[in-house]
């Protein structure tokens, strides 16, 4: 089906009920479909709708908990929003090998954002540089006015940075001002933006240059999480498992065709527990990956090797900006109780436990490839998903799953038929 037009006058102004029925009108919606968008969405109609434009209904993706974490000392059970069948089960075996090496100790170096204002056509860049250092009380001060219930609860403005970036022909010389702000609580990007629209004039009026751009940088280089984690050689399978994972790692630390998809890995954690607690994962991700290349070649967000005792240990170091207050975080009843379910006491609390999701999941992956290949896990789950849906009941479902990956197939007719074959 596709619309015989796409403009359609006056759409933003209809209730979402209003607007299946114009999809209808259009003749993009079948009856089924908009009686599913309906029922999909009514539970949080009056909550989500405002969320974002032209609202039809909502997509629900999955929230399942994952069991077995320990974070610095606390059991955290984890609420995760993912579409990929395989990310939570590991999750779980992962965060459950690692218990008696302690489970997860965690670090983060701040709530610090950064906001950009770009200058261009200084007239002398090295002496405006001097001068916007040598007045960054006005601009701290000017920064502070924009947020004072930020400056209330500790934070604010911290530091000015000025860099010269040579852009090359036609742009020359930028000066690049970083407005340093600890965002406390959310994550901020509200915040800076604001400040750097309030200070760029006096930026332009010292430097003698023109302002471009004042909006905030992703790669959030200055709210980082460190995550370490032990897991004891025999929780793990022993030695041949270990080297076969610390292989994986190094590989994963030389090729950058590798360390994407390990990295991918790192953020099936970390995004689904950001999805579910309704923060930015994109803002995320795109800060993750530019981190991972900022010694001019990508490599992987985690390390892997072997203490003393021969135990498997790992560490990741990523920025991690998120926020429990502001945006969809509160706005979103579902995200609010995956943060209450977590016990979330602050941002670089949530950080930290994200964090340590991520490398968990790094972990799982890495053992699967290093041993039964990451394929069997999937299908497992794959195969359950096509038995469900052949009509298996919770009893049957062991059985036929096994019987279909005997098999080789996993599809819904070969689980019908193994159905029918069980139940005689
Ligand atoms: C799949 O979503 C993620 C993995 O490919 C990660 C990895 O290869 O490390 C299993």
């Amino acid at each position: 089906m596709s619309a015989a037009t796409s403009r359609l006058p006056g759409f933003q102004r209809l209730s979402p009920a209003e607007r299946i029925a114009k999809l209808r009108e259009v003749g993009v919606l079948h009856t089924a479909q908009a009686e599913g968008l309906e029922a999909a969405g009514a539970a949080l109609t009056g909550t989500v709708d405002h969320l974002v434009e032209n609202v039809i209904g909502t997509l629900n993706v999955p929230i399942g908990i994952a069991t077995n974490l320990i974070v610095d000392g606390d059991e955290v059970l984890v609420p995760m929003a993912t579409e990929e069948s395989s990310v939570i089960a590991a999750q779980c075996n992962g965060a459950r090998q690692c218990r008696a090496g302690g489970g997860l100790q965690t670090d983060t170096s701040g709530t610090l954002m950064i906001a950009q204002v770009q200058l261009s056509d200084v007239p002398d860049p090295v002496f405006a540089r001097a001068e916007i250092i040598a007045r960054r009380g006005e601009l701290r001060d000017a920064c502070d006015e924009v947020d004072p219930t930020l400056k209330a609860v500790g934070g604010g403005m911290r530091r000015v940075e000025v860099r010269l970036i040579d852009a090359g022909a036609p742009d020359g010389v930028l000066l690049v001002v970083h407005l340093i702000v600890d965002t406390k609580d959310a994550m901020g990007a509200n915040t800076v933006n604001a400040m750097a629209e309030t200070v760029a004039p006096m930026i332009a009026q010292w430097s003698g240059g023109r302002v471009g751009l004042k909006i905030l940088s992703n790669l959030a280089d200055q709210r980082l999480v460190r995550v370490r984690g032990t897991w004891l050689l025999d929780d793990i399978g022993g030695p041949e498992v270990r080297d076969g994972m610390l292989r994986t790692s190094r590989f994963a630390a030389a090729d950058p065709y590798r360390a994407t998809t390990h990295n991918k890995g790192i953020m099936n954690g970390v995004s689904a527990v950001l999805l579910a607690t309704g923060n930015d994962t994109r803002a995320v991700e795109a800060g993750a990956h530019a981190y991972a290349a900022r010694d001019g070649q990508y490599t992987a967000l985690s390390r892997w090797e072997a203490d003393g005792d021969g135990n498997l240990v790992g560490v990741l170091e990523m920025p991690l900006a998120v926020g429990i207050v502001g945006g969809a975080t509160q706005a979103h009843p579902t995200a609010k109780t995956s943060l209450s379910i977590m016990g979330i006491r602050s941002a670089d609390h949530l950080t930290r436990i994200a964090g340590a999701v991520g490398l968990v999941q790094n972990f799982a992956a890495l053992k699967a490839l290093a041993t039964e290949g990451i394929q069997r896990g999937h299908m497992k789950l794959h195969a359950k998903n096509m038995a469900m849906m052949a009509g298996t009941s919770e009893a049957e479902v062991d059985a036929v799953v096994e019987a279909m990956l005997e098999d080789g197939h996993v599809r819904v007719d070969v689980a019908k038929r193994i159905l029918e074959k069980l139940r005689g």
